[in-house]
């Protein structure tokens, strides 16, 4: 009996066993329907990754920073810098700084999105950033000023803010961002506050409703849809972009997809406050930079580019800052071909006077 069992085990200087054959995953129907098995690469294996990076296309689960080289410009990190990166998302831009500032600097990576927000803690430790060189902060931007005090830092040599929404959110269907994927109308980056964009639709008049279109999408057909969409109930991201086409019987097929873009923009920035927040970055922003501190901010709509443009010429004219960028700051074609998420970015900087 117990011979039995010693013949079975494999001698010690054996190869170990092959690894049990894997058979691929069957889908219902002919293509895979649901994200996790649609994009193989959420595995995070490499070899993945890079194909889908040298077709063109951001990698399900992750988010390609954009204009890094301009950001670094801008900020000019060096040895022994403290950083604050307002909107970490996947730590694309916060890897590039700690890369600079390392030794002896130090990162603060801030993001309200608690589903996101641990995984990009665990990728970077993963790349040997501890607490020492690198913390976290599960909160909104607009509360930088308390963060930095529990830090017990008084200002900060840059802050880095990329305004909007991760590749990651947009592509998980369950978080509702994005017509491409069927998925609950929700659309808030902090699931755990505020309202889904579907209780917002379900009350608001179609008065506020066009306002909110034209405010926040300069959206055209604002009025038309205002009336359409409002006080109506929409479970998930394809009624709504049904009920957008249905009310729009007149607008071609092709160019109805720019409607659909614009409400689901407008919808977003209000269930996630997103202009009181930039707003109040803005002001906050000189009490938590070091004299001659930098500031660089990434905008995706005109929306944000005004407030940004405004404030820090403003602020230069009020002697808070002694540079601004003259122009606004463009990605380059090679890195429009290569991401198109980039082609609506813009970049303004501005550094802090010295005192
Ligand atoms: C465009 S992504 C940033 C990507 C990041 N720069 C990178 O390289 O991976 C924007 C991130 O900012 C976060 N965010 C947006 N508004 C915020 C706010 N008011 N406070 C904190 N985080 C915010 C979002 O949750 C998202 O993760």
């Amino acid at each position: 009996m117990t011979d039995e069992t010693v013949s079975k085990s494999p001698p010690a200087n054996s190869p170990p066993p092959p690894a049990p054959h894997k058979r691929r995953v069957r889908y219902s129907g002919r293509n895979p329907r649901r994200f996790e098995e649609k994009y193989k690469e959420l595995k995070r294996d490499d070899v993945t990754i890079a194909k889908v990076m040298s077709a063109g296309k951001t990698p399900a689960g992750t988010h390609r920073p954009i204009m890094v080289a301009e950001i670094l410009t801008a900020l000019a990190p060096q040895p022994g810098d403290i950083a604050v990166d307002c909107t970490l998302g996947y730590g694309g831009h916060a890897q590039e700084i700690l890369a600079k500032i390392s030794p002896g600097g130090k990162l603060l990576g801030l993001d309200h999105d608690p589903i996101e927000l641990p995984k990009t803690e665990a990728r970077l430790r993963a790349l040997g950033f501890d607490e020492n060189v690198f913390t976290t902060h599960r909160s909104n931007f607009a509360g930088l000023p308390q963060v930095l005090a529990a830090q017990n830092i008084p200002g900060a040599d840059m802050i880095l803010a990329d305004l909007g929404v991760s590749s990651m959110q947009i592509d998980d269907p369950t978080r509702g961002f994005s017509v491409k994927h069927d998925g609950p109308l929700d659309m808030r980056m902090n699931p755990q506050r505020g309202q889904p964009v579907s209780a917002l639709l379900e009350k608001i008049k179609p008065a506020d409703l066009a306002r909110m279109l034209m405010g926040n999408a300069d959206e055209p057909k604002a009025v038309q849809l205002g009336a359409a969409l409002a006080g109506k109930s929409f479970t998930t991201t394809h009624e709504l972009a049904d009920a957008i086409r249905a009310a729009l019987p007149l607008v071609a097929k092709e160019d109805c997809h720019l409607h659909i873009r614009r409400v689901f923009q407008a919808v977003r920035i209000a269930v996630n406050d997103e202009f009181s927040a930039l707003e109040t970055l803005l002001r906050i922003l000189p009490q938590c930079l070091k004299p001659n501190g930098r500031v660089a901010i990434l905008t995706f709509h005109s929306g944000e580019d005004r407030r940004v443009k405004k404030s820090f010429i403003e602020g230069r004219a009020a002697g808070i800052y002694s540079e601004i960028a003259d122009e606004v700051i463009r990605a380059a074609p090679t890195e429009r071909n290569f991401n198109p998420r980039s082609v609506s970015a813009k970049l303004r900087w501005a550094r802090r006077t010295a005192e």
